[in-house]
């Protein structure tokens, strides 16, 4: 965003919150609703829904609608095509996304791997291209893909979620190029360990010297670096420079063994 333009100039009036009822996306509801931003918030489940809501019209006196939605189900491509078309949404933020189950690939059912598909890639690609179109056409607008640091390279227990969540980084840098001449940003935030209901209700486990980051500061570095990069990684480039400085096997092994530590994996070999 340039300087001196204010987040409801640049991205009003509205913004749509996919997995906006909880965690990260909860906080970027109330930071957008404290700019200023009407809201449309997007989750499965109404009573987590409607609470946030009613917290945020409380706080910041917006409007907020909630639509209860599963954002894996076959018919995305029409439903989000019919909520981006019914309203002005100079934001969109795709948050949902989180693992749900952590076990070897061929330990659980291929559904878990092709749900993590839907919601981390069909889904992300049916909203960014019926909001993306609406806000080329005005030259101005953004959408922010929340990825993990999961998506840097290929994990074992988590290996369609790490997939899935690379998608996501990949099509943010290209979709950013595509529309940097026409005034609609584009960024892929990628949270690391990061304290969220869904995270917490993972079974994911406390590890030495591992301090999860807070949903809010991780959204307020999201909402700073829209308009300024494709991608803005939560822990700085520097440690993913040292990442990628090393051999991509040993960071799998490393991503390997981190994710059965985390999730409390007894691994044999
Ligand atoms: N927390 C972490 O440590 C961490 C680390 C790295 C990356 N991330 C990324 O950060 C994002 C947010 O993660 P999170 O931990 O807050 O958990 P999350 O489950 O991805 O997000 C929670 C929000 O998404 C909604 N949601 C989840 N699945 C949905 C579905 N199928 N359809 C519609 N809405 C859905 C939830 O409401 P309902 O359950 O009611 O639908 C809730 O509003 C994800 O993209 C995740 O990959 C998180």
């Amino acid at each position: 965003m340039s300087a001196g333009t204010s987040l409801a100039e640049r991205y009003g009036p509205r913004a749509l919150i996919l997995g906006g009822s909880e965690g990260i996306g909860a906080e970027f509801a109330d930071l957008l609703a404290g700019a200023g931003l009407d809201l449309t918030l997007v989750a499965r489940s109404a009573g987590a829904l409607n609470e946030t809501a009613a917290r945020i019209r409380d706080a910041h006196g917006v409007e907020v609608d909630v639509i209860e939605l599963d954002l894996t189900a076959p018919d995305i491509p029409s439903k989000a095509g019919d909520i981006i078309a019914a309203r002005d949404f100079g934001l969109v933020i795709y948050n949902a996304g989180a693992t749900h189950g952590v076990n070897l690939f061929l330990d659980q059912p291929v559904d878990r791997a092709l749900n993590l598909v839907a919601l981390n890639c069909a889904s992300p690609v049916a909203v960014a291209h019926a909001a993306l179109g609406k806000m080329r056409e005005k030259g101005r607008g953004g959408l922010i893909l929340i990825s993990s640091m999961s998506g840097l390279v290929g994990s074992g227990y988590v290996a369609a979620y790490a997939a899935s969540k690379s998608f996501e980084i990949v099509l943010a840098e290209g979709l950013h190029w595509e529309l940097q001449r026409d005034g609609v940003d584009i960024l892929c935030a990628v949270a690391s360990l990061t304290d969220t209901p869904a995270m917490q209700r993972s079974g994911m486990v406390e590890v030495e010297g591992l301090t999860p980051m807070d949903a809010r500061t991780f959204a307020t570095g999201a909402i700073d670096a829209l308009g300024s990069a494709p991608v803005w990684y939560a822990v700085g480039d520097a440690a993913v420079e040292g990442m990628r400085a090393m051999p991509r096997t040993a960071i799998t092994a490393n991503a390997s063994a981190m994710s059965a530590q985390l999730w409390g994996i007894k691994v044999d070999n």
